[in-house]
């Protein structure tokens, strides 16, 4: 009897802490969920930023002519369909970990570099940089970053990432000093 107690009293600690488990993967919510923090111009306008940039229209691009001439020469059918074009085109392709919010379209997301944001991005943690780094941020998405999606031998493409240095640059949207939230 003891025993059987003990082994059911196993059972249900394995079970709740495999639904705990569950729940502390964090999931990629989609840029939408970034946008309402995150679009004023003196707290820096990341999304406005990041909307007017073609990471945001990296999924639309490869509805172009040019996409289905770089289709051609990797031997892809259907760029919008393929692993071989998605894989860089669009967030955290193949991941199981997706929200509802999440939609393929929105292409190069914050959550590409920031990683999957549904933990960190409330707001009492966003403003505690520690917490959000535990929460799954990476605050600096450095060249290996980068490096997963620019690469210098992709068929088809030119490769025309420079340096780290000076394509950071280019998608800068740093937060004013004067206007940081965050708790230092
Ligand atoms: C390894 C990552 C990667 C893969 C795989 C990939 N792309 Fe790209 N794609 C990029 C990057 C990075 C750029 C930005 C320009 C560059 O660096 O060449 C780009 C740019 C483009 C452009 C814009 C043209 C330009 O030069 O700005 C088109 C169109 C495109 N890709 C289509 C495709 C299609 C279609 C596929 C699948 C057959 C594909 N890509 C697969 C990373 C990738
Ligand atoms: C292509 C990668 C990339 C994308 C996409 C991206 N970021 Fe960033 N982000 C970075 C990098 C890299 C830095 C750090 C730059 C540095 O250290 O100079 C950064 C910095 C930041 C910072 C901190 C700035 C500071 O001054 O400390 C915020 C806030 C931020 N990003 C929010 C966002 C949001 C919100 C989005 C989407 C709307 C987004 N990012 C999209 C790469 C990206
Ligand atoms: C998930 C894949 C992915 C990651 C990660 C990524 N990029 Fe890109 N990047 C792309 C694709 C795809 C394009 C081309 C989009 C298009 O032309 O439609 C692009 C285009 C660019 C461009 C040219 C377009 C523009 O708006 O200026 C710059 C600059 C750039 N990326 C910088 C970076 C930097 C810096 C990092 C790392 C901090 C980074 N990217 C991380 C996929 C990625
Ligand atoms: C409830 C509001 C809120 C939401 C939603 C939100 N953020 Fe933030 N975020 C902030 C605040 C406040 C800061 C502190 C910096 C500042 O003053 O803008 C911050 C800072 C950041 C930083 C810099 C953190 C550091 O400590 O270096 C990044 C990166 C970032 N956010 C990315 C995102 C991404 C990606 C999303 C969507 C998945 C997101 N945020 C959603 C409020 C928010």
């Amino acid at each position: 009897m003891l025993n059987k107690v003990l082994t059911l009293s196993i059972m249900v600690i394995f079970a709740f802490s495999m639904i705990a488990f569950a729940g502390d993967k964090p999931e990629y919510v989609g840029a939408s969920k970034c946008k309402s923090c995150h679009k004023a111009e003196k707290n820096g306008a990341q999304f406005p930023k990041w909307s007017e940039r073609k990471h945001s229209k990296a999924y639309e691009t490869l509805k172009t002519d040019d996409a289905k001439k770089k289709a051609e020469v990797m031997d892809v059918k259907d760029p919008l369909k393929d692993e071989k074009c998605l894989s860089c085109h669009t967030t955290a392709y193949g991941a199981k970990n997706l929200a509802k919010s999440y939609k393929i379209e929105e292409g190069v997301t914050c959550e590409a570099c920031h990683g999957a944001g549904s933990m960190y991005k409330k707001s009492s943690i966003m403003k505690d940089h520690k917490k959000s780094v535990e929460a799954g941020m990476f605050a600096k998405a450095d060249e290996k970053v980068c490096a997963n999606c620019h690469k210098k031998d992709t068929p088809g493409h030119d490769g025309k990432f420079t340096t780290y240095e000076k394509e950071v640059k280019k998608i800068a949207h740093p937060v004013p000093t004067e206007n940081d939230r965050r708790k230092k």
